[in-house]
């Protein structure tokens, strides 16, 4: 389903040296796999994510995602792809901000060319346990509410892949556990593929595979 073949990524510090932020990474993810990344802060786990949803494009090798090489893709293609097949859950939310829960789910819907994309994404708000949320605005919401609207966005499409960037770690343990349990219900029931960062080790260990990265290498997993 996503398929990484010879990765390298550098990007150029402000100071002008060379950072070899991948090196080298080669993986096969099967459809409906769930998958963790995890690794110290630093070692290219944001970066591999990026690049797998194409919000980034590699220095070299090759990204092929649901039988499609994205790398090299117009950005308009590639949000096209991204709407149809990708939902991508942030760390940090990136809720609109001046947009209500329910908004920020019918925008998702929208981009994605979803018919009665109201309807859908209340169904979405709903399955996260917000439907009596809808009109707040993220401000009006706590963090594990925002991140259940996160998650509502991220699967409104039915996506058959979901990557998420430490969805649970801004959380107290106990919502981290909730949303963690909600994504898994989420996946079994979408069939998708889950690709999931992570510093929790308990979280990880429910996950059917494990891919370790040392600065920007692959020194475990599924490769
Ligand atoms: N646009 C950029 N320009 C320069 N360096 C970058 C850029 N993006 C990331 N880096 C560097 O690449 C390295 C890997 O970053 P990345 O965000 O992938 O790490 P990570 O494994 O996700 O870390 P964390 O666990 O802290 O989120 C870091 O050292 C970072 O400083
Ligand atoms: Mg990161």
């Amino acid at each position: 389903m996503i398929s990484i073949r010879s990765v390298s990524k550098t990007f150029l510090s402000p100071s002008g040296e060379l950072l070899r932020v991948l090196q080298d990474v080669s993986l096969e993810i099967p459809a409906g796999a769930s998958v963790a990344i995890q690794g110290p802060s630093g070692s290219g786990k944001s970066t591999l994510l990026g690049l797998m949803a194409g919000l980034d494009q590699p220095t070299s090798g090759e990204v092929i995602v649901a039988g499609q090489a994205i790398t090299g893709l117009s950005e308009l293609a590639l949000s096209r792809f991204r709407a149809k097949n990708l939902g991508f859950v942030f760390q940090a939310y990136h809720l609109l901000p001046h947009f209500s829960a329910l908004q920020n789910v019918v925008i998702a819907a929208e981009i994605a060319g979803l018919a009665a994309a109201e309807a859908k994404a209340l169904a979405a708000l709903a399955r996260v346990g917000l439907e009596d949320r809808a009109e707040h605005l993220p401000a009006q919401l706590s963090g594990g509410e925002c991140q259940r609207v996160a998650l509502a966005r991220a699967i409104v499409a039915r996506p058959p892949i979901l990557l998420c960037d430490e969805p649970t770690g801004s959380l107290d343990p106990v919502n981290a556990d909730r949303v963690f349990e909600l994504l898994l219900e989420l996946q079994r029931d979408l069939g998708a593929t889950l690709v999931l960062v992570t510093h929790d080790a308990s979280l990880a260990s429910r996950l059917g595979l494990h891919i370790a990265l040392e600065r920007g290498r692959i020194v475990a997993g599924v490769a």
